[in-house]
């Protein structure tokens, strides 16, 4: 804040209750050269239309779904985000996770505040292993290709699908390509690592739930709209599969009465995937940068749209003729 404050005079929203009222981020937006948005913040094309000064949207995440990148392009305003800076800790999260509901960490942590242990057992709380279990990794791109780099530490069988082969990551790290359905299948632990875009949405509903072992697991680390909330919940409560860590949500804050929390096989978390202080501070600087080259006219590091950028420095170049 220290760097943006030195050269640009900002409007910051100033409390913890996020986000803010639609109609407060249109007008601030409205007027401002540029924006460092939260995922939280939707940027459409209203918000566009009604702030014709705007020249950047710097998203404080690795995630862009928040914002209508197809309408920010058309209205040449640059996109940006944070690719990079939170790889390795939303893959010690997915980690995290993966253990918990494998182990029951967060039930024996229950169970033994509430006074409930009375002595050890051969069958108290019985999890699943997870060295030299397998795992199907839905997508490998930066994050996924880091869980595989912890998974091997663990002895697990890696598969993976995307919508190609990565054969650098699968070779280093011994990953078997498969096909959607094989990974569903066969993996005893289903990790999700895809963008949210209209394709991937519900890329995990019944029919998918439905190929997974009753003994496997789900986590998600990605974003909510990617698992179908409710076959999800169905396939939970319904024993067809072993239980699910989920950081995000269809609907974020999840409701406290929401019935996925009645489930003792499954772990939630609030979207913390990233949060640890260094990538948190890495992100913001990594926004800031984004934003402040964009408004000096330099290319910023992590433009989600270069095709408008190229078009403004061609019309630059017209311009000089
Ligand atoms: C967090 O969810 C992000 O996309 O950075
Ligand atoms: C995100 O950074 C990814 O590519 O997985």
């Amino acid at each position: 804040m220290g760097t943006l404050r030195a050269q640009a005079e900002i409007a910051v929203w100033p409390t913890d209750e996020i986000p803010p009222p639609g109609e407060v981020l249109v007008r601030e937006a409205a007027a401002s050269d540029g924006l460092i948005s939260l995922l939280t913040d939707r940027v459409d094309a209203a918000l566009l239309d009604a702030s014709p000064r705007l020249r950047v949207v710097s998203n404080y995440a690795v995630g862009f779904d928040n914002i209508d990148v197809g309408a920010a392009t058309e209205r040449g305003v640059v996109v940006t985000n944070t690719p990079g800076a939170l790889t390795e800790t939303v893959a010690d999260f997915t980690m995290a996770l993966l253990l918990a509901v494998a182990r029951r960490v967060v039930e024996a942590d229950r169970y033994t505040r509430a006074g409930r242990w009375q002595s050890w057992g051969p069958m108290l709380l019985l999890g699943q292993d997870v060295c030299g279990a397998t795992l199907g990794l839905i997508g490998l791109g930066r994050i996924g290709t880091a869980v595989a780099r912890r998974a091997r530490g663990f002895a697990m069988r890696i598969l993976y699908h995307d919508v190609e082969r990565r054969e650098a990551p699968e070779q280093e790290l011994g990953l078997e390509f498969a096909s959607m359905e094989e990974v569903l299948r066969r993996a005893d632990f289903v990790s999700i690592h895809v963008p949210l875009t209209p394709r991937t949405r519900h890329l995990i509903g019944e029919p998918q739930l439905a190929l997974m072992k009753p003994t496997a697991f789900l986590i998600n680390t990605a974003r909510g709209p990617i698992a179908d909330s409710e076959a999800l919940y169905d396939a939970l409560a319904g024993g067809r599969i072993a239980g699910a860590g989920l950081d995000v949500f269809e609907a974020e804050p999840l409701p406290s009465d929401h019935p996925l929390l009645a489930l003792d096989s499954v772990v939630v978390a609030p979207h913390i995937a990233s949060a640890s202080v260094r990538t948190r501070t890495g992100m913001a600087l990594m926004a800031v940068g984004n934003l402040l080259a964009a408004l000096a006219g330099r290319r910023p590091p992590n433009l989600v749209n270069p095709e408008v950028w190229e078009r403004r420095r061609l019309i630059q170049q017209e311009g000089y003729k």
